[in-house]
């Protein structure tokens, strides 16, 4: 088969719930994400052998430890495949630990695109099975609507969204470790359990993002780990407030940080906005919109 070319989607928490550290060291959750309209290319080619990685973003390893690589190595051996490779090119645009899920999205989107490319024809609980070895997220991935996930984050469960939005994403150049900002989480939950401010129910948002009522679904909005990283970074609350000073009708960090979305209705011009905030947070502050992918 020739090269295949695909869209890797970022995605946005628009409600992440940690319920309860477990046993395992892992977290409980309940979270609602959305694929954006914003994402990275990925094009697979066929070779004779093994799996090779280029990258156009030299910050992120393209050995072993890339999750892209190692997405299509576990593939290879869990569908015992001999005598096929594949030369992996990623066009980086999402930025790196930044909550939008770039790299679980990369490995998911390896998955789906390999069972092509190799012609495996493995269904899709098997890719379940290998993406939930691989991380928490990438399940989420497998699937192309907005989805509220449970468990570590690998149980995922479709729902509808008819909103019709504006993202504004903005990552002002730093990284949150997901594994700290849990960490974080798990230290306060112990030592000031009233600390963990009591959320609203996934439930109102998950109603008006079927909706599709942005009023409501801003009003739901809510990250279980957005306070601990407001409190280390404070310069994320006052961009929270600029967004919503300048027209967002809602903002909140994504997932474990440290990007900060803004949600604007479908018509909002947001070039200014962003002259402005980059006026204001420094010249190079990275900035995207996007759409909220509706139902295919
Ligand atoms: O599974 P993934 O590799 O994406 O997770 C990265 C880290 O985030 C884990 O090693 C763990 O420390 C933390 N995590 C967690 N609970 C979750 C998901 C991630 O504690 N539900």
């Amino acid at each position: 088969m020739a090269a295949l070319t695909l869209f890797s989607p970022a995605k946005i928490n628009l409600y992440l719930r940690i319920l309860r550290r477990r046993a395992d060291g892992y977290h409980e959750l309940e979270t609602v994400m959305a694929p954006l309209s914003f994402g990275d290319n990925i094009t697979l080619e066929p070779q004779k052998s093994g799996v090779a990685l280029t990258c156009s973003d030299k910050n992120l390893p393209a050995d072993d430890t890339n999750l892209a690589v190692r997405a299509a190595k576990l593939f290879a051996e869990r569908m015992k495949i001999r005598g096929r490779g594949v030369k992996i090119s990623l066009e980086k645009r999402i930025p790196l630990a930044a909550g939008l899920g770039g790299g679980s999205s990369n490995a998911a989107t390896v998955l789906l695109g390999l069972n092509e490319l190799w012609d495996v024809g493995a269904p899709l609980e098997k890719l379940h099975e290998i993406a939930a070895d691989l991380g928490s997220d990438i399940n989420f991935f497998l699937q192309k609507s907005a989805a509220i996930c449970r468990g570590r984050g690998e149980m995922v469960e479709p729902i509808p969204c008819s909103v019709r939005a504006k993202v504004l994403l903005v990552n002002l150049g730093f990284g949150i470790s997901t594994k700290w900002a849990y960490e974080k989480w798990a230290a306060m939950a112990k030592n000031a359990p009233t600390l963990t401010a009591p959320a609203p129910e996934s439930r109102l948002l998950v109603a008006a993002l079927e909706r599709g009522d942005v009023e409501k679904l801003c009003g739901a909005l809510h990250n279980s780990l957005e306070k601990l990283a407001l409190e280390k970074f404070p310069i994320l609350q006052l961009l929270k407030d600029f967004l919503r000073e300048n027209g967002a009708a809602g903002a909140l960090m994504s997932g474990s940080g440290a990007t900060v979305f803004g949600i604007f209705e479908e018509g909002a011009a947001l070039d200014a906005v962003v002259d402005k905030l980059r006026a204001e947070f420094g010249a190079d502050t990275w900035t995207a919109v996007a759409q909220i992918a509706t139902a295919p």
